[in-house]
């Protein structure tokens, strides 16, 4: 019976033994497949980095001074007024598409720095959000705007989700503290995040809660227990860009913002922004091809987008000047209608409809 015991015993001990060898090399096994499938992504991302195209010709023939700005002379002085004095302003822009409003916000920060009184210093940050791609988060796991905080629960594994501990992430109205925030198409905000914008702007703080957060809770980092007694700095000028019309924006957000309005731009400027972005990419064309496309383009974005598809043709067939034909090629192609058509059409709708 003893002998029977024994024999009973030492099975189980071996089969135990083995589960346990078994789970241990499988362990080990994932381990090493884990750490080698993070080398393998690791070296793709590397030689992601190596490969680059070039720069598109509507980024080289972007304005790199406010000089560089054409047709906007009422607008950028109003811009420069409200941004670059010792009293910055948040700021409104409104107007058409494509005339220059993101162009001159980009400028603006390092404009305001030449002047001696500014308050932004050297290296204050321009920081760019984009509203068409910020959306309501109920729950406020992400909130790249304002900012938000990841909780344990969200935060799964990790030193900070094991601990319990809540983790405070900046958003873009913090990453612009001492410098700018550049809300582009401000009008297409959710009204709620802008409710929360308008709160960082009179707080010039952003202030957090987690029901995580304890503040007798020892095992939270100090600098954690600061941002949520504190709040996160979030003291910057905000400029907000909008091809809306100012009836449309929330009067809230309008009435704490200098409002600055760029116009439709005139065929002299078109011309005039033709031939800067001719020479910033690098074209030469041929008498009269300039004063063609002026016809043809509604405004700067048009004229830089039918330079860079002139430019391209032109090259690829081994060329280096652009004639008359080539441009009324890409005219035709992209089917541009002429400037003089449109306000033609456009009187024949209004009288239709009268
Ligand atoms: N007034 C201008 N002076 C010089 N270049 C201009 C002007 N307007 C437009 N451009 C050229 O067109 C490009 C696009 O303009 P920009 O992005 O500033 O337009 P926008 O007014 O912000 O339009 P949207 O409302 O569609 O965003 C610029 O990078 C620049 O190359
Ligand atoms: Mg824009």
């Amino acid at each position: 019976m003893a002998e029977f015991t024994a024999a009973v015993q030492l099975i189980f001990t071996i089969i135990i033994g083995m589960y346990f060898f078994m789970r241990l090399r499988n362990e080990s096994g994932n381990e090493k497949a884990a750490v080698q499938d993070g080398k393998r992504e690791a070296e793709r991302i590397n030689r992601m980095r190596h490969i680059s195209l070039t720069e598109p010709l509507t980024e080289a023939a972007r304005p790199t001074e406010m000089s560089g700005i054409i047709g906007q002379d009422n607008g950028v002085r109003a811009l420069k007024a409200a941004l670059c004095g010792k009293n910055p302003q948040h700021v409104l822009i409104y107007g058409p598409p494509g005339v220059g409003k993101t162009a001159a916000a980009r400028l603006a920060l390092e404009e305001a720095k030449k002047s001696p009184s500014t308050p932004f210093a050297k290296n204050a940050k321009f920081i760019e959000a984009d509203a068409t791609i910020m959306r309501f988060d109920e729950r406020s796991i992400a909130d790249p705007l304002i900012g938000s905080v990841h909780d344990p629960i969200y935060q799964g594994a990790g030193a900070f989700g094991d601990a319990g501990i809540p983790q405070p992430k900046e958003g873009a109205v913090s990453k612009a503290h001492g410098g700018v925030l550049f809300i582009d198409e401000i009008g297409e905000l959710p009204p709620v995040q802008l409710n929360r914008l308008l709160k960082v702007l009179e707080d010039r703080k952003v202030y957090f809660e987690s029901a995580y957060y304890s503040e007798n809770n020892k095992k939270i980092p100090t600098y954690i227990h600061d941002i949520f007694q504190n709040g996160l700095p979030a003291d910057f000028r905000m400029i907000g860009a909008t091809t809306k019309s100012p009836n449309d924006i929330p009067e809230a957000i309008r009435s704490r913002c200098v409002e600055v309005f760029f116009n439709e731009l005139n065929r002299s400027d078109i011309i005039k922004i033709l031939e800067n972005a001719r020479v910033m990419i690098g074209l030469a064309l041929a008498d009269g091809v300039i004063e063609y496309i002026a016809d043809y383009a509604r405004n700067g974005r048009d004229s830089v987008k039918i330079l860079q598809t002139l430019s391209n043709t032109v090259s690829l067939d081994g060329r280096y000047i652009a004639e008359l034909k080539d441009a009324e090629w890409v005219i035709k192609t992209g089917h541009y209608t002429k400037n003089d058509a449109k306000i033609i059409d456009i009187s024949f709708v209004k009288t239709k409809n009268n």
